[in-house]
């Protein structure tokens, strides 16, 4: 098979640096990118460059190779066009179908997918006209990425930050598998948990497990890619960039998670668990370092339980027709055990996924089978957590009506 071709342009911002890793990332995936840049983006990463990561000659204007008509080919042949940068110049030329270089002309003539991923200062992002130049672009079908929160050039900080080049790339896989869909959560809000509770028993130890949070980072991505406000609560997932315009909440413990799922599910549509929440937690914390005792044998260490997060939202909805989506792990008798779980924690849906040493933890894949409290039961075939994060979103669309 053909590998899937993608323009990645790029305009004139100081993270142009970071589109080098979201090259890396797509040629090494297995896609042929060819990149386009402006010429201002030249200023911050040369062309040398580009070319001898995407294997490819490299032009910012039209009048290059002019037999081959680049500023209609490129666009024409491309599965997908990503702009990493996009200044507020490029999102206006590109609201407006200006084309007065290559990169403008291949957004002209692209009839696939396009993604921009925003870059520049809050003030430019906040300013009508680049708002009204999103909304253009959105409503003509292309996904343009929020842009992240942090650190900007010099010392400012505030919405504008480019996001992660990882994060970028897997929307640009979702788009590339699923096209750029309708927005069909957006006016939602949706509450999703991520990660695993650590539960100290002293500074410097915890109990805890073995959960990424890659899965429900991929649940928040897919949710906001489909237009919904997500609110991201995240136990001890270090390593993981925030997704991009998601709300992310830093937890550490189950008891801590609790009140922060509660606090975002009062006016949320959807509530999904995907947090591995420890089910208890040392009796007691000792303020000081627990030392061993020569010639002693340890304590034992006593456990309390924890509040069963997902079974209290279930039972005491926040809201009439909240959807709540709970997971589960189970190592034995998978399907027989999910069913159980579900009458027993009382969701709308259980994703069931067997677990074990080389399984689901931790793993880019997942394989799983969505059980529904109306008897339903969709397989989710071993595949990208992103395509099982979408499969969970349709059902709770179908059931959000
Ligand atoms: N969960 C929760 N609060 C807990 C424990 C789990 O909200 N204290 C949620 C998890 O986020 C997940 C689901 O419940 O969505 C399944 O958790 P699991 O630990 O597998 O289920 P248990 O009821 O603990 O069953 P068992 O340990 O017997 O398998």
């Amino acid at each position: 098979m053909d590998k899937p071709k993608v323009v990645l342009g790029v305009s004139g911002g100081i993270a142009a640096y970071k589109a080098c890793e979201l090259l890396r990332r797509l040629t090494e995936s297995g896609h042929d990118v060819r990149v386009v840049p402006t010429a201002s983006a030249l200023h911050f990463v040369g062309a040398a460059t580009w070319s001898a990561l995407s294997g490819h000659p490299v032009s910012t204007e039209v009048w290059d190779d002019v037999h081959e008509v680049p500023h209609v080919r490129i666009g024409q042949q491309a599965d997908l066009v990503v702009v990493a940068p996009a200044t507020a110049d490029m999102l206006a030329k590109a609201a407006h179908g200006l084309a007065d270089d290559l990169l403008t002309n291949t957004l002209l003539t692209a009839r696939c997918p396009v993604v921009f991923a925003p870059a520049m200062h809050t003030e430019m992002w906040e300013h009508p006209a680049t708002q009204e130049n999103v909304a253009t672009l959105r409503r003509r079908g292309a996904v343009v990425i929020e842009p992240a929160v942090g650190r900007l050039t010099g010392v400012d900080t505030g919405k504008g930050r480019l996001p992660e080049p990882a994060e970028i790339f897997e929307v640009c896989r979702r788009v590339l598998v699923r096209g750029a869909t309708e927005p069909d959560l957006s006016g939602r809000h949706v509450v999703v948990s991520a990660g695993g509770t650590r539960e100290p028993l002293d500074p410097v130890r915890f109990l805890g497990n073995r959960s990424s949070g890659k899965q429900g980072y991929a649940l928040a991505r897919t949710a906001a890619a489909r237009g919904a406000r997500v609110t991201l609560v995240a136990a001890n997932t270090t390593g993981l960039p925030d997704p991009a315009g998601v709300d992310v909440v830093q937890v550490g413990t189950a008891v801590q998670l609790r009140e922060a799922v509660l606090k975002a599910a009062a006016d949320a549509d959807a509530v999904v668990m995907a947090a591995a929440v420890a089910d208890f937690r040392p009796a007691t914390y000792a303020a000081g370092k627990i030392k061993k005792q020569d010639g002693q044998d340890p304590e034992p260490v006593v456990l309390v339980r924890n509040p069963d997060i997902l079974a209290e939202i279930s039972t005491d909805r926040a809201r009439p027709g909240q959807v709540i989506v709970g997971f589960a792990a189970e190592t034995d008798d998978v399907l027989a055990n999910g069913r159980k779980k579900l009458e027993r924690k009382g969701c709308d849906l259980l994703v069931v996924n067997e677990v074990g040493e080389r399984k689901t933890f931790g793993s880019e894949q997942n394989e799983a089978v969505v059980l529904g409290a109306d008897g339903s039961e969709t397989p989710v075939p071993y595949g990208p957590k992103e395509a099982l994060a979408d499969t969970v979103w349709d059902l709770v669309a179908a059931r959000l009506g």
